[in-house]
């Protein structure tokens, strides 16, 4: 964005300042570096991260680049990407569990899965999921009509809403035999993966059993197992009646062929997969909601523009519904500028580099914090400030590329933004057009970062069917 732009544009009266960590004056020393590392990431940061285009230092043991130029990011990301690999803890983190998966794998591996993958993913295949994706909105509302007036933690509803939107996409016909007992491993299985453990950090390998998986081990094995079967299942039906099974994620992903070498997807593949699109698309997309939601709370103004979307936009064909409910989209930006559930990727150096006059030396870690980057002083009036008009008409297209990047960028972008984006779109209209949602009182939300960005405990908040339109 140009920062004349930035200037004479005044900002909106019914802008506010969410809540979010003051920065750190000085860059913390390495014992409160480490202790805050542990307890919330969010708060090591420092003044000078969110005012400089580039800041070499941190770790007493590793060279950390933190780059926020975004001809520097783009370097990083697309144009020298193959200098560049994920860093083994945010694999680690990021993949246990998941194998062979998209998210973890390198080179010619990661090259003929993107390959074969993009297809399930393009915007046009994701169009025909939003009927899906409104019954699970659908779905939500009636439950909650039921709840009229009571406090919910919309965290947990969010979650709950996201993996039955994966549910209904990637396994339309069904879970088997056993529903409640598969979604409680499901929960476990995500939970459990997800967490950082110490012997994460520390580097220990994952063949080294950790305590949170050692303890719900029967579980896991359980959901594995579970998933083979299902795709064992489909696998039998689609050879026994091809046109009569489901075209959901699960069939477009065994029917898909990677177009160079016209080879399926190794049966490994293809549950590593499907493990990593719900791991990699549930939570992430469960807290764009919440902070979409709670930002909208805070906003008379904005709570109002959205429900008078949703009244006027929300029916017709679903295909182009997303296209339609402009303003949502725009709250729905805005919160990813905010909270941007990924908060931080980390990159490796495989060899020297150059990065805007600074000097990276093979083995730095280059650290790319889409929460910094969004709310950074050269690149953002008043970043700080919740103001959805960024993201509408000329200024929408007046953001830098790399300057925005919630969902990454270059090669390893992520494969589900579309999908996101077109769920939260439809989620949060359905959700607007039928209920208001006020912060429980006492609440005091606060963003801590746990491999996603959430509210920590929660974000109750209290549900109020709107009966008049
Ligand atoms: C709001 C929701 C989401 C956010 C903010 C998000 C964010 C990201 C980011 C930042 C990356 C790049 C990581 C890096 O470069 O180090 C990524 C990669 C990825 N995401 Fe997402 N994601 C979301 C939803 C989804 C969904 C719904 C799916 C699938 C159903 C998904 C699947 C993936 C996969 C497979 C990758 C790895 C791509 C590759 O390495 O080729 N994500 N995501």
């Amino acid at each position: 964005m140009s920062s004349s732009a930035a200037r004479v544009l005044e900002l909106p009266a019914s802008s506010f300042v969410p809540p979010a960590p003051v920065p750190q004056p000085k860059p913390l020393g390495v014992v409160r570096l480490i202790t805050s590392l542990w307890r919330n990431p969010l708060e090591c940061w420092a003044q000078d991260h969110f005012d400089k285009p580039i800041v070499v230092g941190g770790l007493p043991f590793a060279h950390v680049v933190l780059v926020s130029a975004p001809r520097a990011i783009e370097h990083v990301l697309l144009d020298n990407a193959g200098n560049y690999h994920k860093d083994a803890l945010q694999r680690r983190v990021l993949s246990a569990g998941l194998g062979h998966g998209l998210l973890s794998a390198e080179g010619e591996q990661w090259r003929s899965q993107r390959r074969t993958v993009a297809p399930v993913f393009a915007r046009k295949t994701i169009m025909d999921f939003a009927p899906d994706m409104l019954a699970a909105a659908e779905a939500l509302v009636a439950r909650w009509r039921q709840q009229d007036g009571a406090t919910l933690d919309i965290a947990a509803e969010m979650t709950r809403l996201t993996l039955d939107v994966l549910e209904r996409t990637i396994f339309s016909d069904g879970l088997g035999r056993g529903p409640e007992e598969f979604r409680l491993a499901m929960r476990t299985y995500f939970d459990t993966i997800g967490r950082i453990d110490a012997f994460d950090v520390i580097g220990l390998p994952p063949s080294v059993p950790r305590f949170a998986h050692w303890r719900v081990r029967s579980t896991l094995r359980y959901f594995e197992a579970a998933i083979d079967d299902i795709i064992a299942t489909r696998r039998r039906r689609m050879a026994e009646e091809p046109n009569a099974v489901a075209r959901d994620i699960l069939t477009l992903l065994l029917n898909a062929l990677d177009p160079e070498t016209g080879n399926h997807m190794a049966e490994i593949e293809v549950r590593s997969n499907i493990l990593t699109f719900i791991a990699a698309g549930h939570e992430t997309t469960a807290n764009l909601l919440s902070w979409s939601l709670f930002l909208l709370s805070q906003s008379p103004e904005w709570r109002e523009r959205l429900e008078a979307e949703a009244e006027r936009e929300l029916h017709g064909p679903p295909a182009s519904l997303g296209d339609r409910l402009v303003e949502t989209r725009a709250v729905i930006e805005e919160a990813a500028r905010l909270y941007p559930p990924i908060a931080a990727m980390s990159r490796v150096a495989l060899g020297p580099d150059d990065l805007a006059g600074t000097k990276v030396k093979r083995g730095s870690l280059v650290v790319i914090a889409p929460y910094v980057l969004h709310r950074h002083r050269l690149l953002w009036r008043d970043p700080n400030s919740f103001d959805p008009t960024r993201f509408l008409g000329d200024a929408r297209h007046a953001i830098d590329r790399y300057a925005y990047i919630p969902f990454g960028a270059g090669a390893r972008t992520c494969i589900g933004s579309v999908f996101a984006l077109q769920e939260a779109t439809l989620v949060l209209a359905s959700i607007v057009k039928s209920f208001r949602l006020m912060l429980a009182p006492g609440t005091a939300v606060w963003p801590l970062l746990r491999v996603t960005l959430r509210p920590d405990n929660g974000l109750p908040m209290v549900i109020e069917e709107r009966r008049a339109a």
